[in-house]
């Protein structure tokens, strides 16, 4: 198709939709408010019946919207809702992917209003989800409704929104080989990152990966009086705080053997051309209250959070904690430890680095045990891509300016998964923005990239189609 007449065509389009938007808005809102209220936090058992509400909300959602042969698909964990409109098969098909879980709330206390009360104020959405990745994902939905309600449909959608990603979409990658047919698209595409400003929109261009370990060390076989037995017996938690304490060493790189062995470097080029991307280190610094920042020797902090891998504890904890003093020498002492990986990381391969490893380093006088917990892979995504292409047109109609690619520092295990399941390549349309608080107390959603959102997508399908052809 010529050009102009794309441009006249989509002129039009943003002139239906925005129509659409403004007269349907507040029901929108209304509607991701009460998919908010649902408490869906996948990690603790204790909330699975808010789980499976979401999903079954995310199912009638998909059928109001116009989704076909919408099903809540069961797993072995939490179920994988699916929805469909295939209009064509001569016209390329969208696979949108997105999550109905979330992270717990806690800590409570340094929430200005209750996590699962959404409350909307100076242009925001405060609540747990609201960005990641409710808000986020129902977008999609709207997007699709407007589609389908402005008969503007360019492309075969499929819908599949999962309840585990934040436990690391454990049997989500079964679910993908057992439905290669079902599942067959032509792109991913998921909004579950972030963009660097609203004025600066931003495509993400790869993610890290993950391995998440448990680890415990045991010394005595119960408290004890940390005088009678002080000094002779093993602390189990000094010893843990100096195991740890080694894992970096002064330049702090990590020092678990092997770790960096496939690490893929950037070329000069390539770093030079990241360094191009706006970030302002002192405002960063401020917005966290950093007296300084902190990170690997000889890289910059945009490359320290997108192409270098990290080790963090956690959390750590044993022995006593409660009111007042108790003198005791516990028995036993744990952190929760992860890895983010870059490519060409193999997950399963760094948690076995990582447990020889922390099993080489403690003393004879205490014994260690390390659990994985789950992991995930790092992926780059293509841009030279036609599906990429059509996103930076989507963005550039809306915002009026080029999106920058730029790859993120999360993980979201299924883009590799779905590459090495189906071999499709996502797109990561993310709207959020760092200052949106994701897994921190007062999350929040802006109402402006909520509705940018909303506008951005179907235009992405417009092009898509019309750039297939
Ligand atoms: N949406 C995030 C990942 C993300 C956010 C990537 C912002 C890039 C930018 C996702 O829900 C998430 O939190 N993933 C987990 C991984 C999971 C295996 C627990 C993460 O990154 O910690
Ligand atoms: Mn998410
Ligand atoms: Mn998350």
């Amino acid at each position: 198709m010529q050009q102009n007449k794309i441009q006249s065509e989509i002129q039009s389009i943003v002139a239906t939709q925005s129509q659409y938007i403004a007269q349907h808005h507040d029901r929108f809102l209304a509607e991701v408010c009460d998919l908010i209220r649902i408490p869906s936090v996948s990690t603790d058992k204790s909330y699975a019946n808010e789980v499976h509400r979401a999903a079954e909300f995310i199912k009638n959602q998909l059928i109001t919207a116009g989704a076909d042969n919408v099903e809540v698909c069961q797993t072995a964990g939490y179920p994988i809702v699916y929805g469909e409109k295939l209009i064509n098969p001569a016209l390329p098909t969208v696979l949108v992917y997105g999550h109905y879980d979330v992270q717990p709330a806690d800590p409570l206390e340094l929430w200005t209003s209750p996590p699962f009360e959404p409350r909307i104020a100076d242009g925001y959405i405060y609540a747990r989800g609201a960005c990641d990745d409710k808000g986020q994902m129902y977008m999609h939905i709207k997007a699709f409704e407007l589609m389908m309600k402005t008969n503007s449909l360019a492309c075969n959608v499929k819908f599949m929104i999962e309840g585990e990603e934040e436990i690391g979409s454990v049997n989500l990658g079964a679910f993908c080989t057992a439905n290669r047919e079902k599942l067959k698209a032509d792109v991913i595409l998921i909004s579950d990152t972030g963009m660097i400003a609203n004025d600066i929109p931003s495509i993400t261009a790869g993610l890290r990966g993950l391995s998440y370990m448990e680890v415990e060390i045991t010394s005595p076989n119960r408290d004890l009086h940390s005088g009678l037995y002080g000094g002779a017996v093993a602390n189990p938690i000094n010893i843990l705080c100096q195991m740890i304490a080694s894992l970096h060493d002064e330049n702090n790189h990590i020092t678990v053997k092997g770790f960096y062995d496939k690490v893929a470097e950037l070329s000069a080029a390539e770093r030079a051309e990241m360094a191009k991307a706006p970030f302002d280190l002192a405002q960063y610094k401020a917005a966290l209250d950093l007296p300084d920042v902190h990170g690997e020797k000889g890289y910059s902090t945009l490359e320290r959070t997108s192409i270098r891998p990290t080790l963090d504890v956690n959390g750590i904890w044993g022995g006593y904690a409660g009111q007042g003093a108790k003198t005791v020498i516990p028995s036993k002492a744990y952190a929760k430890i992860s890895m983010r990986l870059v490519p060409h990381q193999v997950s399963e391969e760094i948690t076995e680095l990582f447990t020889k490893h922390f099993e080489s380093i403690a003393p004879p006088s205490v014994r260690v045990k390390v659990t994985a917990l789950h992991g995930g892979e790092p992926v780059v995504t293509p841009t030279d891509s036609v599906a990429y292409k059509a996103a930076e047109l989507a963005y550039e109609t809306t915002f009026g300016k080029k999106p920058i690619p730029q790859r993120g520092g999360g993980s979201i295990p299924i883009v590799a998964m779905f590459k090495a399941a189906l071999n499709i390549d996502s797109v990561l349309m993310g709207f959020g923005l760092d200052s949106d608080a994701i897994h921190s107390p007062n999350e929040r959603f802006g109402l402006f990239n909520f509705r940018r959102g909303i506008e951005t997508i179907p235009l992405f399908y417009q092009y898509f189609a019309s750039l297939k052809k």
